[in-house]
């Protein structure tokens, strides 16, 4: 751990640490403008997203979102939006089960975007706002770094807040696993990597988090047979990461611009990895919630294997990657025959 930003925010999480990928740049950290390491021609000019922050973010504006005794006749997620809950022998469960179902994948999805928000997302604000992780970006972009910094913790709050109102209300238990899925496979990704490499995985897979997460949470419906305080809890959340998104698409052409071939290299190969450690689902954890309703280990295996066949995982990680896909190849990230041979058998080419 550096202790340089680690201290703050405990490095011990990940390998993260900024030193390590201002080591691979020999440039001291400062206000240097950043044209000094790119041509204007790569690094653009940025237009802040934030300008109206203070009236607009969630943190700023946005009423606790609570919910009340009434609504608990009301779903506490869409069935829609929860694969397994299309399958036959699912829909056969009784009620009771099927909602807790629903409730559980809410807990997941809850807890996803806390432990994204507060052991990832914004370790690598903080770095940016601080100007220690090795790119250099226009002050107005370290400044508005500490205002997603607020929105992260915010959501973080927030995620957790309703995680409890729901336990609560709905009286189901969460069984959530001590790290979600995302972190075992983004912790994976980075011991398989020479540590040299890690801090620059971590900073694309924040990039690819950020422009990914939008495209997410545009799928939660605007339904009334949503308790209300999921649907506007998630609302909020979609609007501040639309900001966000914006802000990343533009911070990544500057890591770009700053990046060495090799450096490049590396990056177009490894980022269908990162974008799967995102998107593909927790199938382990399915399997435990499944099998504790009763169902058989056969069953568990069938439900699994019809509802998340390897099309309908490529077309859902496709759809939801189109735009971080787009940042990357006008980039010319996936230029290189390997980086594309790996966007191919990651199933992100149709
Ligand atoms: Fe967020
Ligand atoms: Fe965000």
């Amino acid at each position: 751990m550096c202790g340089t930003v680690g201290m703050f925010v405990g490095c011990s999480a990940l390998s993260y640490c900024p030193r390590s990928l201002l080591a691979a740049h020999p440039v001291e950290p400062s206000d240097e403008a950043p044209e000094d390491r790119a041509s204007a021609e790569e690094a653009p000019e940025y237009r802040s997203a934030f300008q109206s922050w203070y009236d607009r973010a969630s943190v700023r504006q946005a009423p606790r979102r609570t919910i009340l005794e009434d609504d608990t006749a009301l779903q506490f997620f869409s069935p829609d939006l929860v694969p397994v809950a299309q399958h036959p022998l699912v829909k056969g469960l009784p009620e009771r089960v099927f909602n807790a179902i629903l409730v559980q994948h809410l807990y997941r999805y809850l807890d996803f975007t806390a432990k994204l928000e507060y052991l990832v997302v914004n370790r690598t604000l903080v770095g940016i706002a601080h100007g220690s992780t090795g790119v250099r970006v226009p002050e107005e972009m370290r400044f508005d770094a500490l205002k997603m910094y607020c929105d992260e913790a915010y959501h973080a709050l927030s995620a957790v807040d309703l995680r409890r109102q729901v336990e609560h209300h709905s009286g189901v238990r969460a069984q959530l696993p001590d790290e979600p899925f995302f972190l075992r496979r983004l912790q994976q990704i980075l011991a398989e990597l020479p540590a040299e490499e890690r801090a620059l995985a971590e900073l694309l897979f924040v990039v690819i988090s950020e422009t990914l997460i939008s495209a997410s949470l545009a799928e939660i419906p605007d339904s009334d047979d949503l308790v209300p305080a999921v649907r506007n809890s998630i609302r909020d959340h979609a609007l501040d990461e639309g900001r966000h998104h914006a802000y990343f698409a533009v911070f990544l052409r500057h890591l770009w611009a700053q990046l060495l071939p090799r450096e490049r290299q590396f990056a177009g190969r490894l980022v269908p990895k990162l974008m799967d450690a995102f998107l593909l689902p927790d199938l382990e954890s399915l399997r435990t919630e499944l099998t504790g309703y009763g169902l058989s280990a056969d069953q568990v295996e069938q439900i699994i294997a019809e509802v998340y066949t390897p099309e309908v995982l490529s077309r859902h990680s496709r759809a939801t990657s189109r735009m971080t896909r787009r940042y990357f190849e006008q980039l010319g990230a996936f230029d290189d025959p390997r980086a594309l041979a790996e966007l191919h058998a990651h199933g992100y080419v149709s």
